[in-house]
């Protein structure tokens, strides 16, 4: 589908910037194909929120029906689904906390972990075994952790039983919100609970069924969205229509989701030199477009904040001039990524697309170092890279000559900018204690297990000349990108034999 060798020449790049020789990653790039890698989740997605269709308004309709869900071993979870097939918590039951997982053989290719006693960030942590595939040939090990009661998820979460909805594993685990925990929280006396896979992860959340809700069921929303709970809906703790989306590049991450602005009718947003065929195109595969470019515009538009953010992470961290400097010109090559995206959007959609406010509400500004440091990892030298490549391979494959300028023009950028975060992963590690170093070889693991998902795209045109890829190609291209260029890049920098850099050596 893409030019491999595009693939080989980013890894050079990346390699260069680290100053490591790339006869030292060790990785190859002969084996191609598609399908196979699994896992759960990706850094370079997100989700967009909308509001139409929905229940509220037409007074709250309430649970009819009901029947127990039934645990594994036949004993009653508390959950309750009713006959619109919505589920809510009648009770709070505790889980069974083990995990069905082979443990780790000690033979892995690649370990954050050896034993369960490596696994103690949270409760019942076991050091599981994950097994080769066709896409990634190398086995690992890494840490999981299941929960046996809502007290050990925390506050604003409750502890769902395997079973109960999808949580992406096949064992109890924390739910990513709860605004309630049981019916009896509840006004209505429904607490809802939905599992809405976002592109990254199955995200399982709780909350209050109410007449403020925007939807009830899947079918109130439209255009293939979910209606679902979830920590960054419109209106925290209601249900509102969400759909999944593909990111390029670097998301805002709130609470492990994607932050974006809601599309507005504005033109200042536009480049008037973005002129793509619109003539030629058939009205669905237009009407695709328009609603790809508003997403994919959000998300640019975003990442012009995930590199404010970032750059306030640096000061605090003593970074030296020239990765500030960087930092300061990627947010400046994301704002006219924002202005390329919502042209396209508005040119597809025949009418003016630009953002409006960004809600900040909850960003965190964390500056500890091992935060910073996992959120560099996820969000940039897994988002970044994975973004520079699907750039450069939908480059190589759309026919009209302004996307394919936009695309290669966002790849060469989401290169630099994939530079930028190998470089500052560098600095981070410089000096990094043994400790710190597993941490960053556990983050990538985690990672790239999440990153190697297929995104489950609701996308009902499909059509590569343009560069709508299916949620199937989109998975393989990640695959092939975390294959060939992430992993050997992350295990060349944390390789015992990499000697700490000068802060000299940084220099691109
Ligand atoms: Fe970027
Ligand atoms: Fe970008």
């Amino acid at each position: 589908m893409h030019d491999r060798l595009a693939f080989l020449s980013l890894r050079l790049s990346l390699f260069a910037a680290l100053g490591l020789s790339a006869i030292a990653c060790g990785s190859s790039v002969e084996n191609g194909g598609s399908g196979g890698a699994g896992g759960s989740g990706g850094s370079a997605s997100s989700s967009s929120s909308s509001s139409q269709g929905g229940a509220g308004g037409g007074g709250f309709p309430g649970c009819a029906g009901g029947t127990p869900i039934l645990l594994a071993n036949g004993s009653d979870s508390g959950y309750v689904r009713c006959d619109d097939d919505t589920i809510h918590r009648a009770a709070v039951v505790a889980c069974d906390p083990t995990i069905n997982a082979p443990a780790c053989e000690g033979t892995e290719t690649n370990k954050s972990c050896t034993t369960d006693a490596d696994c103690t960030d949270k409760p019942h942590g076991k050091c599981i075994h994950r097994d080769a595939s066709g896409e990634d040939p190398n086995t690992s090990c890494g840490c999981a952790y299941a929960c046996a009661n809502d007290a050990e998820c925390g506050a604003d979460s409750v502890c769902v039983c395997d079973g109960v909805v999808d949580n992406g594993v096949a064992w109890s685990r924390c739910s990513v919100s709860a605004t309630c925990k049981v019916d009896a929280d509840c006004p209505s006396g429904e607490c809802g609970i939905t599992s809405f896979f976002d592109g990254c992860y199955p995200q399982v959340g709780l909350a209050c069924r109410s007449d403020a809700d925007a939807c009830r069921v899947d079918a109130d929303c439209m255009g293939g969205a979910a209606c679902v709970t979830i920590p960054w809906n419109s209106t925290p703790g209601t249900f509102t229509c969400e759909t999944d989306s593909c990111a390029i590049g670097r998301p805002l991450l709130v609470a492990g989701a994607a932050r974006t602005a809601p599309a507005s009718a504005r033109v200042d947003w536009i480049l008037a030199e973005i002129t793509p065929d619109t003539a030629s195109l058939d009205p669905a595969v237009r009407s695709a477009l328009a609603e790809a470019w508003t997403e994919i515009a959000a998300l640019e538009h975003a990442s012009v904040a995930s590199f404010a953010r970032f750059t306030l992470q640096l000061m605090a961290l003593g970074a030296p001039p020239e990765l500030l400097f960087a930092a300061q010109q990627a947010a400046a090559d994301e704002v006219e990524h924002a202005r390329v995206g919502y042209a396209l959007a508005s040119r597809y959609a025949d009418r003016p697309i630009g953002p409006s406010k960004l809600d900040l509400t909850g960003v965190p500004l964390d500056t500890d170092p091992r935060v910073v440091l996992a959120s560099l990892i996820e969000e940039a030298c897994v988002g970044e890279t994975i973004g520079a490549a699907e750039a450069l391979a939908l480059a190589g494959i759309v026919r009209d000559p302004v996307l394919r300028e936009v695309h290669a023009r966002i790849a060469e950028d989401e290169q630099r900018h994939a530079e930028l975060a190998w470089r500052t992963l560098r600095f981070l590690l410089a000096g990094a204690d043994e400790d710190t170093r597993r941490f960053a070889r556990a983050t990538f693991d985690r990672a790239i297990e999440a990153a190697s998902a297929e995104p489950s795209l609701r996308r009902a045109v499909v059509a590569e000349d343009v560069g709508l890829l299916s949620s199937k190609q989109i998975g393989a291209l990640r695959r092939q990108a975390l294959r060939d260029v992430v992993r050997p890049c992350a295990d060349a920098l944390l390789a015992p034999a990499v000697a700490p850099v000068a802060l000299a050596d940084l220099h691109a």
